[in-house]
């Protein structure tokens, strides 16, 4: 019988599937860390036929150890890293450059310099797309691919080439090139959709000269977007939705005011606002939570680009650790008075600050610093990031925020998480299972299939801890107000 659903996740550093049975519980994952191509300082790349190679070789693992054959899986939910460009010959799959990833900052300086030049550009950006004039969206990389790469433009043109999000790209190689589809959410984060009217826009096409035809159809998240070819057998995709969003709605966040805070690469807090879209004066973005059930949520977003991926140049950069696990206990012995700070803003900074020149630093050493000082500031920053982004919020909407929900790999962290609640004043709740990305686009792909019921699917999500914080209000603001010192000395940094 088909009673199994395949969630597809393919984020920054890794690509993952697993499978759910019919009480919609997680009975497996595979997973394989992503190769990340650094062909410059600010340049961040990943090979997209790679990627598709480790999609099918997680999806051969996790059959194999769930014991699930593919004639039992009913339906495929898809998420992604978000903001990252493919673009491939339509006739022969092959792409034409390394996919750029949303880290890379390589057209940071066109995004300044169309910014001074164009008057009203940003505003009309903001109110179209509910996004800013940033190098992270995917506007300017697919510019980029189009004037760099030799015979590009005219190819586009001729509508020889096709541009994707990562989605875009798995579910072409999937359905075989029958389908080039995407959904509401990964298309609100190219920089080059209305999400008023929920469509590309002409003038925003115009003004970063992206040809129309090389563009996917945009539709709800769950649909039917394609039938995947997988070992013989034809298998639909009824759910796709960036990994963000897929998260809000993997932790149950689908009424206005509720909040999620996924720790990955990044930290990404999403606020769903429901079927009227926010604008932020604070420094958020406003973008699209959810095409579902005949409607659209919107969200208010703050992107803060490094978390998980401090703690990767803990281990891979400075040698201090072997595996992020050892974190927590390290931390925990750290002497909490310190007074190290590490801002990790090593790819500028996002929400709310918006610096693209903005570096990394570390702050208030003193001769018995050690590394223990140096990995719990690491974590630390996190929170801190955490704390200025739901701040940001909560000015914008108006609205107390009285609790927060985790999830992602860092949420795991004990101290991490505690310190979280302390930082901010308020629980933070974390669900038995943290991988509600990959839950997310599961229960998209599943109630779109029938399999699931959207009324009592939300009622099968469990608590593992409540985090209640735990620290005086001088201290708190102490802290917080040395980060803000911290921050303000990593502005600016690189111009
Ligand atoms: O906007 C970028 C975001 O989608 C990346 O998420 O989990 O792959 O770090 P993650």
């Amino acid at each position: 019988m088909k009673q199994y659903v395949l969630a597809l996740d393919q984020g920054t550093t890794s690509t993952r599937a697993a499978i759910f049975d019919q009480k919609a519980k997680m009975i497996g994952v595979s997973q394989k860390e992503l190769k990340q191509v650094y062909p410059k300082p600010d340049w961040v790349e990943h090979d997209p036929k790679l990627m598709m190679k480790d999609l099918e070789e997680v999806i051969f693992e996790v059959l194999k150890k769930t014991k699930v054959s593919i004639t039992q899986v009913a339906t495929i939910g898809i998420t992604n890293q978000r903001e990252s460009v493919v673009v491939w010959d339509k006739k022969n799959g092959k792409p034409i450059y390394n996919c750029i990833s949303w880290q890379d900052t390589r057209t940071a300086q066109q995004c300044r310099e169309m910014k001074d030049e164009e008057e009203g550009l940003d505003a009309y950006i903001k109110e179209t797309t509910g996004l800013r004039l940033d190098s992270y969206f995917s506007a300017t990389k697919l510019q980029w691919i189009l004037n760099n790469v030799s015979g590009a433009r005219r190819k586009a043109e001729n509508g020889e080439l096709l541009f994707g999000t990562i989605d875009s790209w798995i579910i072409w190689n999937l359905t075989q090139g029958e389908s080039h589809i995407t959904d509401f959410t990964n298309a609100s984060r190219t920089m080059l959709f209305n999400i008023v009217e929920l469509k590309w826009d002409d003038e925003l096409l115009g003004k970063f000269t992206i040809p129309r035809e090389m563009l996917p159809d945009v539709t709800h998240s769950g649909y039917f977007f394609g039938l995947a070819k997988l070992y013989g057998q034809e298998i639909q995709i009824t759910g796709v939705a960036g990994d963000q969003q897929a998260a809000l709605f993997g932790q149950g966040c689908v009424e206005p005011g509720q909040a999620k805070n996924t720790y990955g690469t990044g930290c990404f807090i999403l606020m769903n606002t429901g079927e009227n879209i926010q604008y932020s004066t604070n420094g958020l973005l406003s973008t699209i939570a959810l095409g579902f059930d005949g409607k659209i949520d919107y969200a208010l977003e703050g992107s803060v680009f490094m978390a998980g991926a401090a703690v990767d140049w803990l281990r891979d950069g400075l040698k201090l650790i072997t595996s992020a696990d050892e974190t927590e206990a390290i931390a925990k012995k750290a002497d909490p008075d310190s007074g190290v700070y590490v801002v990790p803003a090593f790819a500028g900074l996002g929400a709310p600050f918006w610096d693209m020149y903005a570096r990394g630093g570390i702050f208030g050493l003193t001769r018995d610093s050690g590394q223990q000082d140096l990995i719990k500031a690491t974590l630390d920053s996190m929170a801190y990031q955490t704390r200025d982004v739901l701040q940001a919020m909560a000015a914008d909407s108006g609205l107390k925020i009285t609790e927060l929900k985790v999830d992602g790999g860092a949420s795991a962290n004990n101290y991490l998480m505690q310190f979280q609640a302390n930082i901010m004043g308020i629980p933070v709740e974390r669900p038995s299972d943290i991988e509600s990305t990959a839950l997310g686009a599961a229960y998209l792909a599943g109630i779109t299939a029938g399999i699931w019921n959207k009324d009592t699917i939300f009622k099968k999500r469990s608590v593992d801890k409540t985090f209640k914080p735990k620290m005086d209000d001088y201290t708190r603001n102490k802290l917080y107000e040395g980060w803000h010192n911290a921050v303000k000395r990593c502005m600016n940094w690189a111009r």
